[in-house]
This record gives C-alpha cells, structure tokens and sequence, in this order.
C-alpha cells in the first residue's frame, strides 16, 4: 500500500467519546495493575522534566528486553557479549513511544490541543497513538508512496488526519516547522527536547540491567534524535555515579563508544553532507538532512566513535539472520545496527574496526521496530503457499522430514 493511495475519514468507529484532552490528574498513573505503575515517566521520574502538575499520557511503554544473543557474541569472538535492545516490543512497536510518553504528556500539561509531526512511519504511528490516549487530534505529514504498511495502518487505526506530501521526510519535517512557529500545533519530533528527554531512558535501562554502561553501542540513524538521546543518557547516568558514588545503582562508571549506522543511499553525517535524494530499502532512516546532525556528531566525537554506512543488501542480510539465528524480527532500518555490526567484524573498510576490540568487551545494538510494521522486503521472497491435501502422509512429505 502506498501512502497517496487512499483517502479515508475513521468515521466508522461508532458512538465516540468526546475527544478532549484528559484532565489534569497530577500524578496519576496511566497504568495501575496490580499496583505498579509501568511508562518511563513512572520508572525513570526523576530524571525527566515532568512536575506533579503534569498528566501522565503513558501506554507503559519501556522496560523492552535487553537480550543476551549467544550467536552474535560468537561471531565477534574475544569473549565479547553482544546484546539486543530491543525496542520492537514498545506499545506501538518502536523506540519513538519513549519520547512520545514524555512530549505529549508536556503538550496536556501545556493545554495543547493539536499534535504535529513529520515521519517516516514510526514517529506518525506512535504520535497517533499517545494523541489517541490523551484525547487530543494529531495531523501526521507523511512522504507520499514510502510510507510502510504497517506504520501507515497504525495511524490510520488510531484516527489521526494523515496528510501525504508530494516530497520526502525532509520536505515534510520543513513544512512541519513552519506550522509550528504558527502556533496552532505542538511538534512532537524529535527535535522537541522531550522527546530526547524520553528516549535517554533507554540508556538507564540498560546500565541497571547489566549494571554499568556496555563498551559500545550500535544503532541506526536517520534524523539522528535516538543516537543524541542515548549519548545523553549514557552521560547522565556517568555524571550521576560520580557525583554519588557510594550509590549501588543509577550511575555508570563508563560511557560506550557509540556506532551510527546510515543507509549508504541516506547517509549525510557520513558524507558531511545533505543528501537532497536520500534512497534506501531501510525507509524509516531514508533522510537527506537530519535535525540533529550537530548532537549526533558531537556524541561521536565525544564518546569517541564513529559513524558509517550499510547498503541495503547487508541490511536485508542482517535482517534474516537476525529473525533465523537469535529470533528476532525486526524491521529493514533496525537491521542496519546488526549490519553494522557484522561490517566491524569482517570489513577492513569499517569506520570502527571489531578485529582488536578488548577481549569480554560488552556490545547493545539497539533495534528499533518491529519487523512486523515493514513486510515488504521478506513478503516478496516468500513463495506462493499451494496446500497439500489434508493427510498426515502429504503433510510430512511437505515438510521433508
Ligand atoms: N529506526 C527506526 C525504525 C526509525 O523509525 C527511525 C526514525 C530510526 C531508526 C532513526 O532514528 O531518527 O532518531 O535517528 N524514524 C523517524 C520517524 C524519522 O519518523 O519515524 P533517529
């Protein structure tokens, strides 16, 4: 399905509630089950820019597995562990839920009543999803035709007014801003600090798990706010456990080395330049002129890493041997981390080199939505399913067992 493809009003949800933004509960968890509160703002409070006036929009997202991958780890070698955060198990099924919890929890608290954002997918389905929650309306600029399934029926179910543009993300984010100076709209990209401010958590979450911060971080970049906000929550949780260190947990002695990856048909902080047609399979990080290229080039330099590229085939390599081998299945821009990772292994070209990394060094890469949101690329290399007849006989030849 493509994004320019259809037109539909969500006018068949049947007597609706009115949409008007929820009240201000101070302090009110959004999910109390068996009285625990779940959401990054409930685990992570205090270090989030939220007040006890602040209404708590959450679908309890975070707390996503951090998951040993014995197969990954084997393929470095030098006693190295390699980990996968993975962030497909969020409510809408990526990353952009823990900024989003944040920033339109601020909008409420702010008397917003309309949501903007420019997206490749994920940003839209996600932003659709906490305006839904909180009551509010959400417009979603979209690049017409590039837009996957998955996304694309995500913000169409959670009723937000989707507008197709003959242009891409780039085109769409500028568009975006200017409505935002107009004043009728709160932007809920990524260049929206509460957003960033969401997304640090998953670094916490990481460092309390494996109790200190990992050697290196690897991930996929497009607009480059997730790499900026790891680097800040990495750097907060150091800064905390040196101002605290008698404290046994939220600190870190450490920061990684982070690893951006780009699509090589996408990839401007690589060139140092703005790719005005940015190309790739990877749609989510198909982006030409990233809002936070500065941030993400400090948190290079500063943590002393490197940014490089994938082409679209290690991508969708990365991506099968990610779902056969540790089972997991993620989408096409996500798999660019796991690419990423294999060309610090085998490549002599790699930005960052795997071959003399200290041994048991400790390696996340972080996968950012599920594979589920963009089947394209897999559906058009599976083979039609003929039926066999309905015996056990036919049954076990079709298997090949
Ligand atoms: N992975 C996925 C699945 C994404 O959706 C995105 C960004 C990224 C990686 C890159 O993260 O932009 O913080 O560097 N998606 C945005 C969107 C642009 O509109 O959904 P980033």
């Amino acid at each position: 399905m493509s994004t320019d493809s259809f037109e539909a009003e969500n006018s068949e949800a049947g007597a609706s509630p009115a949409m008007r933004p929820v009240g201000n509960r101070s302090g009110c968890p959004t999910i109390a089950c068996s009285g625990r509160s779940r959401g990054v703002i409930a685990r992570y409070r205090d270090f989030l820019p939220v007040n006890d006036k602040t209404p708590i929009i959450s679908l309890g997202e975070g707390d996503t597995p951090l998951i040993y991958c014995p197969r990954l780890s084997e393929r470095i070698g030098r006693g190295c562990d390699v980990f996968v955060k993975n962030e497909g198990v969020n409510p809408t099924g990526s990353f952009k839920d823990r900024g989003m919890t944040v920033a339109v929890s601020k909008a409420i608290e702010r008397g917003a009543r309309t949501l903007i954002c420019a997206s490749t997918g994920n940003t839209s389905a996600s932003a659709a999803a906490y305006a839904a929650r909180a009551g509010i309306l959400c417009a979603v600029i979209l690049p017409g035709g590039k837009i996957a399934t998955g996304k694309l029926l995500q913000a169409f179910a959670y009723g937000a007014k989707i507008v197709a543009i003959a242009g891409n993300f780039d085109d769409a984010l500028r568009i975006v801003q200017e409505l935002g100076e107009r004043g009728d709209f709160t932007i809920v990209n990524s260049i929206n600090p509460d957003r960033i401010a969401g997304q640090k958590t998953a670094a916490f979450e990481i460092v309390d798990e494996i109790g200190d911060a990992p050697d290196f971080h690897l991930l996929p970049v497009g607009n480059a706010g997730n790499i900026t906000a790891y680097w800040a929550g990495y750097r907060e949780y150091q800064a905390r456990q040196r101002a605290f260190p008698e404290r046994q947990s939220n600190g870190s002695t450490k920061a990684p080395a982070m690893i951006g990856f780009q699509a090589a048909g996408a990839a401007p902080i690589f060139h140092n330049q703005i790719i005005q047609k940015p190309e790739t399979i990877a749609s989510a990080i198909r982006i030409g002129n990233p809002a936070s290229w500065k941030q993400a080039r400090a948190a290079i330099a500063e943590s002393h890493g490197a940014i490089d590229i994938v082409s679209d085939e290690e991508i969708i390599v990365a991506q099968t041997w990610l779902a056969r081998y540790e089972g997991i299945f993620v989408e096409p821009a996500s798999a660019a981390a796991i690419a990423g990772l294999f060309k610090c292994c085998d490549s002599n070209e790699a930005a960052y080199s795997f071959k003399k990394i200290p041994e048991q060094s400790r390696i996340v890469c972080t996968v950012t939505g599920h594979g589920l949101k963009d089947p394209d690329a897999i559906m058009q290399r599976m083979r039609e399913l003929k039926p066999v007849p309905a015996t056990v006989n036919d049954v076990q030849r079709a298997i090949g067992l």
